[in-house]
């Protein structure tokens, strides 16, 4: 591996995936955060983000899904990637994820889960389930998930859905009237502006072991104009920009050195 302690850092800053330590909270995250998790504590059933490619969906997925999995009053289940050929094998996949067996039918199937979950709540437990890439779903799976959001007590839902997914997902859901006015709270994350942008930068750098910027003003103005603020984009110029910095021996990157990395991506 790459040996970057010249750089002052101990592992590398802006590595692709989406690593909830490096995981930076923008006033939009926190505020995206804030609904999901009210929705999921109030349980009110589901919340909807929505997020261009590359916008930081599955970093905030991988952030709530740690924080119900690591607090014994939730049980979590994570939902990176749910492709599935019927709504049958997505609830099977979802019971799984609880630890619950494969049945024969979809009744029983969903019978057993319905069981499950009255079992949590009675014990005074609640039931996340997050669903990633969310715009691949289709058709009966939808209508799977409007069933789970009708398990409910008196007052309350036994389960809370988090569905994640690019903005295809907003269109889906509006063909999908009785879901989508089930909607209890919804976010959008937006590109990072120019200062967060920044932020977000410093802040990896600072988790990977370097207090002081890594980047000169006119860097970071380079990376803003051209990532627009998109977190992968500015992770990826990141990336490319730390072999440069090594080879010229700097200890600060100015813009030249990003023009350069950029110049690279450029290419492909
Ligand atoms: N808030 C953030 N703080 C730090 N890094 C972030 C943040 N949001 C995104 N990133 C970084 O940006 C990159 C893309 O993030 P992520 O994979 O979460 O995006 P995505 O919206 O799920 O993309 P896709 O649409 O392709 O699934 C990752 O390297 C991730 O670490
Ligand atoms: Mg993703």
């Amino acid at each position: 591996m790459l040996d970057l302690s010249p750089l002052g850092l101990a592992e590398p800053p802006f590595s692709l995936s989406p690593d909830p330590r490096f995981f930076f909270l923008s006033a939009q995250h926190r505020t995206a955060l804030a609904k999901i998790t009210y929705t999921a504590e109030q349980r009110q059933g589901l919340s909807v983000v929505y997020g261009d490619i590359g916008v930081g969906k599955t970093t905030i997925a991988r952030r709530i899904y740690q924080i119900y999995n690591d607090d014994p009053a939730y049980e979590a289940a994570y939902m990176p990637m749910p492709i599935f050929p019927s709504e049958f094998q997505f609830l099977k996949a979802i019971c799984s994820e609880f630890g619950l067996p494969p049945k024969r039918s979809k009744y029983a199937q969903i019978e057993l889960l319905n069981a499950y979950l009255v079992d949590i709540w009675e014990q005074g437990k609640n039931t996340v389930v997050i669903i990633d890439e969310a715009q691949s779903l289709v058709g009966q799976q939808f209508e799977l998930i409007r069933q789970m959001l009708n398990f409910e007590s008196n007052s309350q839902k036994l389960i809370q859905i988090i569905l994640i997914g690019q903005n295809e997902l907003r269109n889906k859901l509006r063909l999908k009237r009785s879901l989508q006015s089930r909607i209890a709270t919804r976010s959008t994350i937006e590109p990072l502006d120019m200062q967060d942008t920044r932020n977000m930068i410093n802040f990896r750098v600072m988790v990977a072991g370097r207090q002081e910027p890594l980047f000169t003003e006119d860097a970071f103005q380079l990376i803003y104009d051209h990532s627009k603020g998109m977190p992968r984009d500015v992770c990826v110029i990141g990336l490319n920009v730390l072999p440069l910095a090594l080879i010229n021996g700097v200890n600060i990157i100015d813009a030249d050195l990003v023009q350069q990395a950029i110049a690279e991506i450029g290419e492909d």
